[in-house]
């Protein structure tokens, strides 16, 4: 990876990954794109920044020619419960811009990543220590395009040889960029409204169980797995990846270690419970630390206590 281009980079996961690459392999070999410049951001204003809507395949074509990027890392991409309530959106923002990224990195030869997600499983997927490989018929539309872009992974590896990587992410919480519409942001949510109000309403039920993972591991695995050699990986749609699996009691425990008056009380949003439900409890991650050596450094309790830290420095409220 000596120039690598970055869509949705001032997204959840762009905005901390692109810092960190600018970091790891300097800044002006890293080329941050986003449908949107606010001024305000240091993905915008600290380092190469383009505007780029990923269903311009011509601007795209045109970015990888000018700057001769050598890696793609598609990020840009709708959430879950924002793709139910857009379907048609999210098939032409999530599989346009992903055919875009794809062809321009079979033309160029380019070394490429997309997430894929936990959400490309559904209800029928065994529910605990869910398979590398496994039965995947989510009933998402969210869903539907991941396991379309994971088949897109695989397919552009076999017939054309591009090198394509991916991980099926969980939840991820941050500090930094808040999620967009997604299922499982109540685990990032919670830690804002814990340091704002002591306490927090949450849209997933008790009981729920989901896999998650902190951000600052999700940016450093995604730089692990791009870094491996190529022959160690034999899964090319994309890997299982998780941190811990938690339910939302889990997270309120983890915050009351914290702030022990913090209350956790339940308005169940049926879309997003639907979801949820029909997503894995906890997935296995063997084939993740086999092949490429795997290993996230937080569980929740260092999550937490990172969350809580972090926030406090920008400024939040705190009760304790
Ligand atoms: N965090 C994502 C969502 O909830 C899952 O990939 O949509």
């Amino acid at each position: 990876m000596k120039k690598i281009i970055i869509t949705g980079a001032l997204g959840q996961i762009g905005s901390e990954l692109t810092l960190k690459m600018r970091e790891l392999y300097g800044k002006d070999n890293v080329v941050a794109t986003d449908i949107r410049q606010p001024e305000d951001s240091a993905v915008v204003t600290e380092g190469i920044f383009e505007l780029l809507d990923v269903t311009d395949g011509v601007r795209m074509r045109e970015l990888v020619e000018q700057y001769q990027v050598d890696t793609f890392i598609h990020l840009a991409a709708l959430l879950s419960a924002v793709a139910e309530a857009k379907p048609l959106l999210a098939w032409n923002l999530n599989m346009g811009g992903l055919m875009h990224a794809l062809e321009v990195s079979r033309e160029y030869g380019l070394k490429f990543f997309t997430p894929s997600s936990i959400g490309a499983f559904g209800p029928q997927t065994p529910k605990d220590q869910t398979p590398q490989v496994t039965v995947q018929r989510p009933t998402t539309m969210y869903g539907v395009t991941k396991v379309s872009g994971e088949l897109l992974g695989d397919y552009y590896f076999q017939k054309f040889g591009v090198d394509t990587r991916s991980v099926r992410f969980p939840g991820l919480i941050s500090h930094e960029t808040l999620p967009g519409g997604g299922t499982t942001d109540y685990a990032v949510d919670i830690y804002y409204e814990a340091l704002k109000h002591n306490t927090y309403t949450s849209f997933i039920d008790k009981g729920t169980y989901m896999d998650m993972m902190y951000m600052p591991d999700a940016v450093d695995l995604i730089i692990q797995l791009m870094e491996a050699p190529g022959d160690q990986l034999i899964n090319r749609n994309a890997y299982n990846v998780s941190a811990m699996s938690i339910a939302p009691e889990d997270v309120e425990r983890a915050i009351q270690k914290h702030l022990p008056d913090f209350k956790l009380t339940y308005a169940v949003d049926p879309v997003r419970q639907r979801i949820a439900e029909s997503w894995p409890n906890a997935i296995d991650t063997l084939a993740a630390r086999q092949e490429w050596g795997f290993k996230p450094k937080y569980d929740l309790d260092q999550m937490t206590a990172d969350m809580l830290t972090q926030l406090k420095k920008k400024g939040l409220p705190a009760f304790v």
